[in-house]
């Protein structure tokens, strides 16, 4: 038992236990000292007395020692994260106290800790959420910190580099400098990036309210241009292509009534062939006209979502009906058939009729003469999915229109729903169109969330078949 405590203590190398025992000891050595020189005591009893007081002063301070070595040792296996020793059972009350402080101290520190990483990961989180880049620099415009999309943008690698290499812009880097120098707050400017971004961007720079505490001095929020730029530059390129469109008609009216005011004057027959020809151009400007304010009134319906009640069959029956004439005049006949049941459909009726209509339509307009149009309705219990728009989940309607005619090629199919696209052929051909009915019916589907496929093939002809969703 002796032993065992002298070893728990580790007496030797605990030289703390063993001078206290010394000082507490050192009065008695006095008193001893004094009543041997005052005579009163011998040497000896009193050396024998000075013996007892320290083995005496030994073993009352041992238990508390032991005690406090242990709690000092439980104390520093917490410190050194060694968690999972049970804290050691103290029989002074002391010991207990202390022990009982130090573990409450401990929980409360790995509370604290939680709270701070749960704290941590949930704003990294937020951070990575975000899809701009942002980034957080230090005084010297190293990145110390950059969320997901910034990663992603410039390189998964990319703290610890300075701004400076990173985006190489003059403008940029001054505007940096200006914010790390306190000489202002916020800067917010346009700015080329360099190098491998090579982008227009748009970057806000703000200097942190607790500037002077912390590595992070200044947050940078970037915006990258160039998406914007691409819809602008579809933008403008469409105004090109309609004024392209309206112009060339119009020249041609403006040279037949130059002609017809000037050689062509008193020429009858001229007359009669240059105003038939005046005449079809007009039509396809008004034609051109109505299909540009459809397409623009359809984008604009493109967030509203349809609520009528639609019945495609009955539509289909209008739109074969009014173009009977049509395709009468190319010897074609248009047969519908229609699966039993199909429900009606919530969807936008007017552009359900719209969509039918450019689909036939352009079935009699390019379908060989003479031969047969075939318009399947449907029901299906899926949409097939698309690359590049919203689908809608669920059962759906599918209208086929398939017409007779030479295969389309791949890189045609791909193109046929960009607007003023016109295959050469048909251009060749001299058949009369705008290039936009296929476009318009693609953005009348897409409100829709259904979708549109295509299959051409020599012996079957051309099959454009359309799903709308039941319920949207
Ligand atoms: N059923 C079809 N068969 C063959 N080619 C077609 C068919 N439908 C459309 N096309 C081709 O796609 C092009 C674009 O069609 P569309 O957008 O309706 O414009 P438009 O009919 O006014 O020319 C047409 O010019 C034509 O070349
Ligand atoms: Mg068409």
């Amino acid at each position: 038992m002796w032993l065992k405590k002298v070893r728990q203590l580790d007496v030797e190398s605990n030289s703390g236990f063993v001078t206290r025992v010394l000082i507490l000891s050192l009065p008695s050595a006095f008193i001893f000292i004094m009543l041997v020189v005052l005579n009163l005591l011998e040497p000896y009893w009193a050396l024998l007395s000075y013996a007892l007081t320290v083995i005496f002063n030994t073993i009352f301070l041992m238990p508390g020692s032991s005690e406090l070595q242990q709690v000092k040792n439980y104390i520093n296996r917490l410190a050194s994260d060694s968690v999972g020793d049970d804290c050691p059972e103290f029989s002074e009350q002391e010991a207990k106290d202390i022990a009982a402080a130090v573990n409450s101290m401990h929980k409360f520190w790995l509370y604290k800790t939680d709270a701070l990483e749960a704290q941590t990961i949930s704003d990294t989180a937020v951070l990575d959420s975000l899809p701009d880049p942002i980034l957080m620099i230090d005084r010297s415009g190293n990145i110390l910190g950059a969320n997901l999309a910034s990663r992603q943008l410039i390189d998964s690698k990319i703290t610890d580099k300075n701004v400076e290499d990173v985006f190489g812009s003059n403008n940029f880097i001054n505007a940096v400098n200006k914010v790390l120098k306190k000489e202002s707050a916020a800067e917010s400017l346009v700015f080329y990036a360099q190098g491998n971004l090579n982008k227009k961007m748009y970057a806000h720079i703000k200097q942190l309210p607790w500037f002077s505490k912390g590595r992070t001095v200044a947050v940078i929020s970037l915006y990258d241009l160039s998406k914007a730029m691409t819809v602008e530059k579809m933008q403008s390129d469409f105004v090109a292509n309609a004024s392209h469109e309206l112009r060339t008609p119009l020249s041609v009216i403006s040279g037949f009534i130059e002609t017809l005011q000037t050689s062509a004057k008193h020429d009858e027959d001229a007359r009669e062939t240059f105003l038939k020809i005046m005449a079809d151009q007009a039509e396809y400007m008004s034609q051109l006209i109505e299909n540009l304010l459809s397409l623009s009134r359809i984008e604009l319906s493109q967030d509203k979502v349809p609520n009528e009640k639609t019945d495609v069959c009955k539509i289909v029956k209008e739109v074969t009906d009014a173009l009977s004439v049509k395709a009468a005049a190319r010897n074609m006949d248009i047969d519908v058939n229609i699966e039993d049941k199909i429900p009606t459909i919530i969807a936008d009726s007017q552009q359900v009729k719209q969509l039918v209509q450019n689909l036939a339509d352009n079935a009699v307009k390019y379908g060989v003469s003479p031969s047969r149009i075939t318009i399947d309705i449907k029901q299906v219990a899926q949409i097939p999915p698309s690359k590049t728009f919203n689908v809608a989940k669920g059962k759906a309607v599918a209208i086929s229109v398939n017409n007779k005619g030479p295969k389309i090629s791949p890189e045609d199919l791909k193109r046929l729903t960009e607007r003023f696209y016109r295959m050469q052929a048909h251009k060749d051909l001299n058949i009369k169109g705008t290039g936009l009915g296929l476009s318009i019916a693609k953005q009348i589907i897409m409100r829709h969330k259904g979708n549109l496929t295509v299959s051409s093939t020599g012996y079957n002809g051309t099959t454009f078949t359309v799903y709308l969703p039941i319920k949207l």
